[in-house]
């Protein structure tokens, strides 16, 4: 963190999908709120704003974390991704299209959390299990109870992955 004003405005150095930049934040600003409203990241979704479900994920150094939950100033230093880092321009991740051709989304506003927990999963191990990938993602609440096909559409990922 590079400084701090009475006003309770704090710069930070951050990354964000690949782009690094100083940027000031209020000191009591979530990540959520500054990625969405300052860095126009509206692909984060917030649902309870408590921790616990997971719609505001995003990857923190590669680790899954709630941005409802972490301060913007813990950002300083840091690697963010979120889910507007997935695709390529137009086209989808595998991730993605797994999810698309699966109808692993219902209303849609959980997907996002999903996506950056699955890919959290995917990149440190490219072959889960039903169980393993049914874990990684029970920090993750669908109220359209769209499971199964979310489930499918991971494990269809991982095959693609690993091809
Ligand atoms: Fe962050 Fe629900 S909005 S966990
Ligand atoms: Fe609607 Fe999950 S698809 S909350």
């Amino acid at each position: 963190m590079t400084s701090s004003s009475p006003s309770n405005r704090v710069e930070i150095d951050v990354e964000v999908n690949g782009r690094r930049r100083t940027v000031a934040v209020d000191a009591r600003d979530t990540l959520a709120d500054h990625l969405r409203n300052d860095q126009k990241l509206t692909g984060i979704k917030l649902g309870c704003e408590h921790g616990v479900c997971g719609a505001c994920t995003i990857l923190m150094d590669g680790a899954a974390v709630r941005s409802c939950l972490t301060l913007a100033a813990q950002g300083d230093g840091r690697s963010i991704r979120t889910v507007e880092d997935l695709s390529d321009g137009a086209a989808l991740s595998p991730l993605q299209e797994a999810f698309k051709r699966h109808h692993a989304l219902q209303c849609g506003f959980c997907t996002a959390g999903f996506l950056i927990s699955a890919t959290e999963l995917l990149e440190s191990n490219p072959s889960p299990t039903r169980d393993e990938v049914i874990e990684a993602l029970s920090g993750n609440l669908c109220r359209c109870t769209g499971y199964q096909t979310i489930v499918e559409a991971v494990l269809d990922a991982a095959g693609q992955i690993g091809n």
